[in-house]
Formats: C-alpha cells, sequence, structure tokens
C-alpha cells in the first residue's frame, strides 16, 4: 500500500499539485488521469522521490518515505520498479544492459547472477535473443517490454508506469496492459500507471484518481467513471466517450 498525504509541489512561484491525499492498495491497479499538463508526471516523481514535495508526505507500507536519510530511501527504492513515459531506455546500452541496471545500483549479485535475473525478466515479458541488442534496433512494443523487464528484474514491491503505452498502436497498446496487469497479479505489486488512454483504465483500473488544476477532483473504481456527477471529468472523458457511442 502507497499513501500519500496533502502532496504539494511548487516550481517557483507556481503550484502545479495542490495538496492531493490518496491510497493505493497493494496488489490493486491505480490509474491516474487527467489532462496533459494536469501534473500526474510531477506527482508520479513525488511519489518515487525524483522530486520532494514541497508539503505534505509519500508512506509505503507504513514507512516514511519523504524526507529521510539517504540509506532508508534507498531500501525503500529498491522495491520499486518504473517504466518511465517514452520506455526511458539507455540508448547507448544494450537490452541486456539496461535490464540489468537495477541491480547494479541495489544488489551486491554476481554477473552470473544478474544475468540470470535479467534473462528471466526478458523472458516474462516475452523478449527472448535481444540481449545484445540496441534499443533503437527494436520496435516500440519492443522497447516498452524491454522497460517492463528492467522494471520487475529486483522482483518490485510497487510497480509505477508513467503513460506505459503511449505512441503505441491499439493492439500492441493492448498487450502491454495484458502484460502490466498479469505482472502486477504475479507480483501482487501496489500499481500506479499515469495514462490518458481510457481503453486502459477500463481494460485493467481498478482505481482511478482524476487531477484536475492540481486537485485531485475525483476517485473510485473504474466502473463508476460514467455515470460519476463531476463536471470536469464528464468534460475529460467527451472525446473518448464521442468516439466509443459511434
Ligand atoms: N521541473 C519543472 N519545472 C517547472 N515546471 C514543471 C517541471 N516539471 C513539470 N512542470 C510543469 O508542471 C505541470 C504538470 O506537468 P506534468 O506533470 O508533466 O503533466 P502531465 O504528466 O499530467 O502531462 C506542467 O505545467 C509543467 O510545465
Ligand atoms: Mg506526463
Amino acid at each position: 500500500m502507497v499513501e500519500i498525504k496533502n502532496i504539494h509541489k511548487s516550481f517557483d512561484d507556481k503550484e502545479v499539485l495542490k495538496g492531493i491525499d490518496a491510497t493505493f492498495q497493494t496488489g490493486k491497479i491505480n490509474c491516474i488521469i487527467g489532462k496533459s499538463g494536469s501534473g500526474k508526471t510531477v506527482l508520479l516523481k513525488n511519489i518515487i522521490g525524483l522530486l520532494t514535495p514541497t508539503i505534505g508526505e509519500v508512506l509505503y507500507d507504513n514507512r516514511p518515505f519523504t524526507g529521510i536519510k539517504t540509506k532508508l530511501k534507498k531500501e525503500i527504492r529498491r522495491e520499486i520498479g518504473m517504466v518511465f513515459q517514452g520506455g526511458a531506455l539507455f540508448d547507448s546500452m544494450t537490452i541486456m544492459e539496461n535490464t540489468i541496471f537495477p541491480l547494479e545500483m541495489f544488489t551486491n549479485m554476481t554477473m552470473e547472477e544478474k544475468r540470470d535475473r535479467a534473462f528471466y525478466s526478458l523472458k516474462r515479458v516475452g523478449l527472448e535473443n535481444v540481449e545484445t541488442k540496441f534499443p533503437s534496433e527494436l520496435s516500440g512494443g519492443m522497447q516498452k517490454r524491454a522497460a517492463i523487464a528492467r522494471a520487475i528484474v529486483n522482483n518490485p514491491k510497487y510497480l509505477f508506469c508513467d503513460e506505459p503505452n503511449s505512441g503505441l498502436d491499439p493492439i500492441t497498446a493492448g498487450t502491454i496492459d495484458e502484460l502490466i496487469k498479469d505482472i502486477s497479479d504475479e507480483y501482487k505489486t501496489t500499481t500506479i500507471i499515469n495514462t490518458h488512454d481510457m481503453n486502459s483504465v477500463f481494460e485493467i483500473g481498478d482505481k482511478v484518481i482524476f487531477i484536475h488544476l492540481g486537485y485531485k477532483s475525483w476517485e473510485g473504481p473504474a466502473s463508476d467513471i460514467i455515470k460519476a456527477e463531476n463536471v470536469d471529468l464528464q468534460d475529460f472523458m467527451e472525446p473518448f466517450l464521442k468516439f466509443y457511442k459511434k
């Protein structure tokens, strides 16, 4: 379980997040939705510690994460798997080097152990015989799979994905969603996905949090979105629903 309490984030005098509270349950897929520029990425970065909230705190299974010493932070950090926006593999590293990267950072495994784990993760996401290739040699969908392999290589308790299927065709996007869902079930992770893809939300989302103008404007089960009496959420949903009704 991940809890965030009263998260504010400002850059200079611009306040992007204006006090967000939320609880993300273990074993569930939580989708954070909202317009482009609404602060989803900033929120996720605050949760994983790439940014520090101006005010507020983050707890991982009741363990405070905000404002703690680096050593403790690293302990929690090693339990986190991340798939960044756009895949964000290291271009100059092979798929194997990319995949073992978290193990280099957070474990004392031998090279053989690291390679074994990486092979296992790559196989788990359906990638074989690409270890020596560079990201640019793979298709967009395969790059996302590699990013997911890297995110799960250290058996995460928490899995965070920022727009995991952006830039993919709908079919490939669907297979990436399914993979994230299967992996979340298998590893029982607390999963948080930033997305503006409502197909994903309806396919795999358990809980949904809608961010609007820096506030949490709505939260509930994915199945309640359509009937939600929230004008801003309805506005956000309109393009999708228009398409859906056709
Ligand atoms: N490092 C930063 N410095 C200043 N402003 C930023 C920074 N990162 C994000 N922002 C601003 O915060 C707002 C929210 O951005 P972001 O979280 O990326 O939105 P989303 O992911 O929902 O599309 C945007 O207005 C963006 O310009
Ligand atoms: Mg974003």
